[in-house]
C-alpha cells in the first residue's frame, strides 16, 4: 500500500473538524438544559443568611419567602387567590390591597373574600444554597405541615 501524505493530512483535518462539531453539538444541548433549569429555579442565596420568623420579598422572582420560627420555609406566589392582585407583606403575614383579604405566615386565609390559601412554590437546597421553583405555582386549598421545607 502506497503512503499518500496529502490524503492522510486531509483525513486528519476532516476527523478533527468532525470531533469539534460533535463536541459543540453535545455541549449546546448540555448548556440548554442547564439554562432551562436556571429559568425554573430562582437562586435565593445561602440558607444560613435567612433569619427565623421573617418574611422576605423577592420582587424579581414574584414570590415571598416565609421563614418560620423553627427554621422551616415556605415560598408563596405574590398573587392573591381571590382575583390575583399582588399581596403585600405585613409583620406576620400578608394583606391584599384590592379587597382586603389577609393571610398569615403559612399563607392561610385570615379574612375573605379569598377562600383558599396562597399558592406555593417548591424549594430545594443544594450545597447550602436555597432555590425556589418560581415558575410553577402549586394551588392548595389549605396549609398542611408537609408543605414546609426544612434544610
Ligand atoms: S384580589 Fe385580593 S382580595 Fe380581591
Amino acid at each position: 500500500m502506497k503512503f499518500n501524505r496529502r490524503g492522510f493530512i486531509k483525513k486528519g483535518v476532516i476527523a478533527l473538524i468532525g470531533a469539534q462539531l460533535g463536541y459543540l453539538f453535545f455541549d449546546s444541548f448540555k448548556k440548554k438544559g442547564e439554562n432551562e433549569e436556571d429559568q425554573h429555579w430562582y437562586e435565593v442565596g445561602p440558607i444560613s443568611n435567612l433569619e427565623a420568623n421573617t418574611i422576605y420579598p423577592f420582587q424579581s422572582g414574584q414570590f415571598y419567602l416565609s421563614v418560620l420560627e423553627d427554621g422551616g420555609i415556605l415560598a408563596f406566589s405574590v398573587k392573591c387567590t381571590h382575583l390575583g392582585c399582588v399581596i403585600q407583606a405585613q409583620k406576620d403575614g400578608f394583606i391584599c390591597p384590592c379587597h382586603a383579604s389577609s393571610f398569615n405566615k403559612y399563607g392561610e386565609v385570615m379574612s375573605p373574600p379569598a377562600t383558599r390559601a396562597l399558592d406555593t412554590f417548591d424549594i430545594k437546597v443544594r450545597n447550602g444554597i436555597l432555590f425556589v421553583d418560581h415558575q410553577n405555582a402549586k394551588k392548595r386549598s389549605q396549609f398542611e405541615k408537609p408543605q414546609i421545607t426544612y434544610a
